[in-house]
Order: structure tokens, then C-alpha cells, then sequence
């Protein structure tokens, strides 16, 4: 019998530690104390049927039992008479949910590649470690050019640099396809430029190149001018104005009217009412020999742009910093 009730207790604290309610909780109570067919009741009608002795020791057993059921089941009624309510109210606004966005960055390189790829042009990468040959070399640049010395370049070893431009992309390209090339390019460029609000050692260059039986300047005017249309979201006029690079022969350098004052002049343009955007011209002669190709035969153009300049005159952003430090606020704006 002393068993009986102590398979009681266990059977009980297993009841009781799977309400869940107060209807459960009363479940439990008229299982194990019900006044017709509760298990202990039961135990306590049978006692009158046990002898004297039995009737001491088990009948007080009996008795502990119902005393701590009771205890625990007023317990248990009270912690859930006092658990608060709860309510939701749908009228609150839910959580913000923080999505993703792309970088500034990323948003304009996406965007110039498709405009390029519509016009069948296809994407090529290169290396951000370079050799002098491709970066400079090929590309026709003097061996005494300013753009070598060791303050402008970053030197890893003797004749192995970072990329100070994505032209050696050109080279690479055309030493490995035959015309009709037409291709671009994207990727970071270092140089060793003291940080400020428009410069940074590393930054990003979209760089085209087209060299096809026929190409002349007028295609290059044309596509860049539909280009620079296209990735600005503002009314604008191009200038084109001669120029120099190594590699090109013309060359020339692009500007859009200021989209601040729209080309009266003001401070952000510097009062001459122009912003300059990019390099291009005609792929040299040399650099086309220096690639296998027949200057003679073949002609193309070229031109390279820095993506952090276009951003910032893209979406207002005045200091160059702000693409590198992951700051959410500026992120979130894009
Ligand atoms: N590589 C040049 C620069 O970094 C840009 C350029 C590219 C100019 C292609 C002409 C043709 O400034």
C-alpha cells in the first residue's frame, strides 16, 4: 500500500508538470482527489478494509499525499490566476524589417556593364597584381613616365606592381582574342594617393575597349555620349577636349555640364560650369603592334572612368570616404 502511494506521488507530479490551464489543472485535481473515482480518495475508502496497524502507516502516508496534492494544485491555481493576460493588440506597428541593400558602388558599376552589354560589349577581368609590362610597357608609357615612380605606383617587387589603371585589361584581352574586340572591364586600381575627400589609394575604374575593322572617333562620341546620358539621371551636355595618354592617339577628356549649376559655373564645378568624367581616345598604333594586331588594317577606341566619381556626381555624395566605411546611414540611402 506505502508503494501504491508513493506511485501516486510520481504519477501525480507528472500530471501536474503537463498543465497547461486552469480547465487542466482542474482535470488533475478531480483525477487524483474527485470525491467518486478520484485515485487517492479511492486509497483513503479502502483504508476501513486494512488493519489497525496498516491503517496507521498507510492512512498517515495517504493523508501527507492529499495534504501536499492540495497544496500544490492552490498553488498552481493561484499562478495561474495571477499570470497577466495576454492580449495582442494588431493595431502596432510591426519590427522595421532591415533588408539588404547593394553599395552605391556596386549599383553603378551594374548598371554601366548592362548599358555596355546591350551594346555587345562583354565583361573581362584582369589582375589587381600586375607586371610593369601590361600596366605601363604595352600600354606605349615611356620608361621615364611620371606615372612609374615609385610615388605614384605601388611597387610589390621589382617589375611587379598593383594595377594603377584597368588598362592592362586592353592588352590582356587583345594578346588572347582577335578583332572584333569589344569588351569591359571593372575592377579596383591602386595608387598611392594621400587620402582625402576625393581621393583614395584604392579605388574602382570601368574601363571599354572597342577594336573593330572601321572603328572611328564619331563611334566613341557616340557611345560615350549615350553613356554618359544614360548613367546620370539629370539633363546634361557633354564637352569633349583634347587630351594625352600613352596609350591613345587622340586622345581626349570628357566633361559633363555641372548638374548643380547646369554650366553657368559655380562652386562645385569649380566656376567652369564642367565636371570632368573620363579618359579616351584611339587605341595607339604601338599598342596594337605591341598585341599582335595590324594598326594598318584594324582601328579602336578606348576609354577609362573612376566609378567613385561617377557615384558621388550620380547621387550628390561629396566625400569619397563615405564608400569605405559601412556606415549604415549612408548605405541605407541607396
Ligand atoms: N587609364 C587612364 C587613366 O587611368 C584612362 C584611360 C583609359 C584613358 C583608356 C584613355 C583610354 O587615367
Amino acid at each position: 500500500m506505502t508503494d501504491q502511494i508513493e506511485k501516486l506521488r510520481i504519477e501525480f507530479e507528472k500530471a501536474l508538470s503537463e498543465v497547461g490551464s486552469a480547465s487542466d489543472l482542474e482535470k488533475v485535481r478531480v483525477r487524483f482527489l474527485g470525491r467518486q473515482a478520484g485515485l487517492l480518495t479511492e486509497v483513503l475508502h479502502g483504508l476501513k478494509n486494512l488493519s489497525l496497524e496498516e491503517r496507521r502507516t498507510v492512512g498517515a502516508g495517504a493523508n501527507r499525499l492529499k495534504n501536499e496534492i492540495e497544496a500544490k494544485i492552490a498553488g498552481a491555481e493561484k499562478r495561474f490566476k495571477e499570470a497577466p493576460k495576454v492580449t495582442i493588440d494588431l493595431t502596432l506597428p510591426g519590427p522595421e524589417i532591415r533588408t539588404g541593400r547593394l553599395h552605391p558602388l556596386t549599383r553603378v558599376m551594374r548598371e554601366a556593364v548592362t548599358f555596355f552589354e546591350r551594346l555587345g560589349f562583354q565583361v573581362r577581368e584582369g589582375p589587381e597584381i600586375e607586371t610593369e609590362y601590361y600596366n605601363f610597357d604595352a600600354l606605349n608609357t615611356p620608361a621615364d613616365h611620371p606615372a612609374r615612380d615609385v610615388h605614384d605606383t605601388f611597387y610589390l617587387a621589382p617589375g611587379i606592381l598593383l594595377r594603377s589603371h584597368t588598362s592592362p585589361v586592353q592588352v590582356r584581352v587583345m594578346e588572347k582574342e582577335k578583332p572584333p574586340v569589344r569588351i569591359i572591364t571593372v575592377g579596383r586600381c591602386y595608387r598611392r594617393d594621400a587620402q582625402d575627400a576625393s581621393h583614395s589609394p584604392v579605388f574602382h575604374q570601368l574601363e571599354g575597349l572597342m577594336v573593330e575593322k572601321g572603328t572611328r572617333f564619331t563611334h566613341l562620341k557616340g557611345i560615350l555620349t549615350m553613356f554618359l546620358e544614360n548613367i546620370f539621371p539629370f539633363p546634361l551636355r557633354t564637352r569633349f577636349t583634347p587630351s594625352f595618354f600613352p596609350f591613345t592617339e587622340p586622345s581626349a577628356e570628357v566633361s559633363i555640364s555641372c548638374p548643380v549649376c547646369q554650366g553657368k559655373g559655380c562652386s562645385s564645378c569649380g566656376h567652369s560650369g564642367f565636371l570632368e568624367i573620363l579618359g579616351c581616345g584611339m587605341v595607339h598604333p604601338n599598342v596594337l603592334r605591341n598585341v599582335g594586331y595590324d594598326p594598318k588594317t584594324i582601328t579602336g577606341f578606348a576609354f577609362g572612368m573612376g566609378v567613385e566619381r561617377i557615384a558621388m556626381i550620380r547621387y550628390g555624395i561629396p566625400d569619397i570616404r563615405l564608400f569605405y566605411e559601412n556606415d549604415l546611414r549612408f548605405l541605407h540611402q541607396f
